[in-house]
């Protein structure tokens, strides 16, 4: 019987993927990773130094010399970059808009892996992302990949959106959602792909509580084994 176990939570664009890692992670006890934001804090700072998102070894330089820290916060977790807490800067259009960009470089790529390999080391842990399952965590003992209708999720980033007082049109969400899913799919290194041995959930018509059971439940039961 395994003591702790890594789950890793797979899936497209806006799926609730990370709030419900968060609630498997708490209930758990566990560490939680959403590695999203980390490729999100290396395109904000690329774009507060103008530089250009097709370079790659650029970015590459620029991660290198980059210090992204993860902390649990009351939200679910702060990004603190170079020293600075840029958690609410890393949601808006125009970070999304470039982000899919920045994580198609193979050398940007293998550095992020890295890093969240050892912050999943030793602990229990729940990562959300798009190739955790395939790439970041191949053994992680449960594996789940998201998804729900573009419709839905375009619907639910909308909803969300206003409750943050933020006005956005629901076709544009849609827009920007199924290219940011395309983007992410079609890259060459590691594309956002459901692993063998992940669990399908099509959250399209379920509650977030009945989503964050039935994951619990399959965690409870790879932990028994
Ligand atoms: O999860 P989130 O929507 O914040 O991710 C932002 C973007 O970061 C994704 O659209 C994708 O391009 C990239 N990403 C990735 N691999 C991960 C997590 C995110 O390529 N493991």
């Amino acid at each position: 019987m395994s003591s702790v176990i890594k789950i890793a939570i797979d899936g497209p664009a806006a799926a609730g993927k990370s709030t419900i890692a968060k609630m498997v992670a708490e209930k758990l006890g566990y560490t939680y990773i959403d590695t999203g934001s980390m490729y999100r804090a290396l395109a904000h700072k690329a774009l507060s130094r103008s530089i250009d998102t097709t370079n790659g070894e650029e970015l590459k330089n620029l991660l290198q010399e980059t210090e992204i820290v993860l902390v649990p916060s009351e939200t679910g977790q702060a990004v603190i970059v170079d020293g600075v807490d840029v958690t609410e800067d890393l949601r808006t259009q125009q970070v999304t808009a470039h982000v899919s960009a920045v994580a198609v470089h193979p050398g940007v790529r293998q550095l992020m892996v890295d890093k969240q390999r050892q912050l999943a080391e030793g602990t229990g842990v729940v990562m959300d992302g798009r190739d955790i399952g395939t790439a970041v965590l191949p053994h992680a003992e449960l594996k789940i990949f998201m998804t729900a209708s573009v419709e839905e999720r375009a619907m639910r980033r909308h909803i969300e959106n206003n409750e943050r007082g933020i006005e956005t049109s629901l076709e544009e969400l849609q827009a920007e959602i199924s290219e940011r899913d395309r983007a992410d799919s079609e890259r060459e290194v590691s594309p956002l792909k459901q692993a063998e041995d992940a669990v399908l959930i099509d959250t399209t018509s379920m509650s977030i509580e009945e989503v964050a059971r039935q994951i619990s439940e399959l965690a409870e039961k790879r932990l028994s084994r």
